[in-house]
């Protein structure tokens, strides 16, 4: 299985000078952790990390570091999410025929949830990995006023990875290029173009590292896991 990292992100809400995918997480950049998880899938057998050229150095070094035994590409990231992993699927070997997208930023998600979501895309051509929602969510017009409250039990947050049949996700690309749609995950554009997204148990602890409070959860969840192993 073909897996692609987002990783062409600048963190503006992590409010570092660099990205945030750089910083250290116990004496490890974030995305090293991405990578070992990457690594670890049995499932995955090629890897694209999307990035910008600024980063590539860095990221070299990064991957001198983890030495993955797995093919691994750099792939030039856009101006948005939605454009680097544009770019991403224009960059996948031909045989690729399903692929995985795991945002570089969700260092937390285990090998085990990389396998399933792998295994489960043979089953279907789009899924994202999800928990349900454990807020009361609310919609909100400009004013902060709140229009209306869905009922909880049909709300899943989305995470990552999502995987897709390569075929049609880039078409559903090309149609928002066409169509100028904007939005955060591959999923919305599968949802778009009239296409079923299942939804595959995520993981509590699949955080999207974004603001600097996460990198302190990040932290106490890794040593967390450290001392599992080593008790
Ligand atoms: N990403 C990307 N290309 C972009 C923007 C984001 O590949 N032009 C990646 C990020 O590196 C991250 C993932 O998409 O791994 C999810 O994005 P997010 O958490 O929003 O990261 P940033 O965009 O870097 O953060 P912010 O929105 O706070 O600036
Ligand atoms: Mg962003």
């Amino acid at each position: 299985m073909h897996l692609l990292i987002p990783a062409a992100g600048i963190g503006r809400r992590m409010g570092s000078d660099r990205n945030k995918l750089l910083l250290s997480l116990r004496s490890q950049p974030l995305l090293s952790w991405t990578l070992l998880a990457a690594e670890a899938s049995q499932q995955i057998s090629w890897i694209g990390i999307i990035a910008q050229p600024s980063d590539w150095l860095d990221i070299k070094e990064i991957l001198a570091n983890v030495s993955l035994t797995k093919p691994t590409q750099l792939i030039a990231g856009g101006t948005t999410r939605q454009e680097s992993v544009y770019n991403g699927l224009q960059a996948l070997p031909g045989d690729a025929k399903q692929v995985l997208i795991h945002d570089g930023a969700r260092c937390l998600a285990t090998p085990e949830l990389l396998d399933r979501c792998a295994v489960e895309i043979r089953h279907c051509s789009g899924l994202i990995a999800a928990i349900p929602v454990k807020d009361t969510i609310k919609v909100v017009d400009a004013a902060l006023n709140i229009q209306s409250t869905p009922e909880r039990r049909y709300l899943w947050a989305a995470q990552t990875p999502q995987a897709f049949d390569v075929e049609k996700l880039k078409q559903c690309h090309e149609q928002a290029r066409r169509q100028a749609w904007e939005v955060t995950d591959d999923a919305a554009l599968f949802e778009k173009c009239g296409l079923t997204v299942k939804i595959v148990e995520g993981e509590e602890t699949n955080l999207k590292l974004t603001t600097p409070v996460d990198l302190a959860i990040a932290e106490f969840i890794l040593q967390q896991r450290l001392q599992d192993v080593t008790t």
